[in-house]
């Protein structure tokens, strides 16, 4: 049975604590609730916002139509040669997705340890961080269709995933609602600790990067990233705002000229990435407010709503560092979050 509640506010389901309310909201636990929320939607002319943990998302306004809560829940295993297959539900916390992974034996995604956020919405930005993506370990997505109007299952090949990009993102955004996420995980506990913070942490208490179990490393990356990250309770973000830009090799070789510390990182297409939180710190956004909003003092790209702002007063204050970051370097920034 369809479960419809009006007016809702939606500041306990959007991590940058925006205040503002939906004019209809549902929580959906099973593949029957989904449709009938849809159908729901249509016959009233309604707009849709499917949601998640709401991590990821800035509500630049009250939302006129259905907010769908991704809640459902479940997580089945089998084996698979040299590990597991998993079938996770879309509503499952990816952070205790994780922690019961470990405790299995179960390894590849622990560097994810401590993202905020739900399952079905790991893929829509392919989730990355300490040297290791989604992608790595995403074997496909299922979900519901609205245009073919029927279920089905895209490999992860499909899914077209790319550095914090997806189909879910581009041509599908909007159309296709992800249900279900298969994952591949390796029984050897063999872990990555490539990225050089995460070395560099591990050396400094006594581990061998090359000989650590992933056990060790989920450690080490949950207490890097909480002495670096702002707590979403206390000071509400949605983790990086912008991503780190591609620029030409051109373009970066003549900055460097200007900026010879400029962090940089060469990719294998031959384009380079920069730092957003680097060109951010430069223009002088750490640490300094605009209205109720603010830019984190000990991370340049995490935007914070300090005093309940409305996503108009993030925005604009997104606005304003990417304008000074396109006078200053002539690099054009990009929000990650996904406005609605
Ligand atoms: N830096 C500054 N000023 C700052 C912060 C960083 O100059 O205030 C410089 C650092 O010196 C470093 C560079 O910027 O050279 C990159 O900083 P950092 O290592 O903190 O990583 P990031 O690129 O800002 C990315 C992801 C994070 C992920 C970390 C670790 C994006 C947009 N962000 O951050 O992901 O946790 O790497 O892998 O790619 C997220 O997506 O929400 C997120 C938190």
């Amino acid at each position: 049975m369809l479960e419809i509640a009006k007016n809702v506010s939606l500041l306990d389901h959007n991590t940058l604590g925006v205040t503002a309310q939906t004019y209809a909201y549902s929580a959906i636990d099973s593949d029957g609730a989904l449709r009938d929320a849809l159908q729901y939607a249509e016959q009233h002319g309604l707009p849709s916002l499917v949601l998640g943990g709401g991590s990821n998302i800035v509500l630049s306004d009250d939302f006129p139509g259905l907010v769908i809560h991704m809640r459902q829940r479940g997580i089945s295993a089998s084996t698979i040669d040299g590990g597991v297959a998993l079938r996770v539900a879309a509503g499952e916390n990816w952070d205790a997705l994780l922690r019961y992974c470990l405790d299995q034996g179960w390894y590849g995604l622990e560097n994810l340890i401590a993202i905020p956020g739900s399952v079905g919405a790991a893929p829509v930005q392919n989730i990355g961080a300490y040297g290791v993506e989604l992608s790595q370990c995403l074997a496909w997505v299922e979900g519901w269709d609205r245009r073919l109007g029927e279920r089905r299952r895209l490999s992860a090949e499909q899914c077209q995933l790319a550095y914090r990009d997806s189909i879910f993102k581009g041509a599908l955004r909007d159309q296709f609602i992800i249900t279900e996420v298969g994952l591949h995980l390796r029984h050897r506990a063999q872990a990555n600790t490539e990225y050089p913070a995460l070395r560099q942490f591990l050396i400094e208490h006594g581990e061998s990067p090359e000989e650590v179990h992933p056990r060790v490393v989920a450690q080490a990356v949950a207490a890097i990233r909480a002495a670096k990250l702002p707590d979403l309770h206390a000071e509400p973000n949605a983790g990086s705002f912008f991503k780190n830009p591609l620029v030409s090799a051109d373009a970066a070789t003549q900055l460097l000229i200007d900026f010879p510390e400029m962090a940089h990182w060469p990719m294998p297409d031959g384009q380079v990435k920069l730092a957003a939180a680097w060109l951010v710190d430069q223009c002088g956004w750490k640490g300094r407010r605009l209205g109720p909003v603010g830019v984190h003092p000990k991370q340049a790209i995490v935007l914070v709503n300090y005093q309940q702002g409305r996503g108009e007063d993030i925005l604009a204050l997104a606005d304003a560092i990417i304008g000074d970051v396109a006078q200053r370097f002539g690099v054009q920034l990009a929000i990650e979050p996904r406005v609605y």
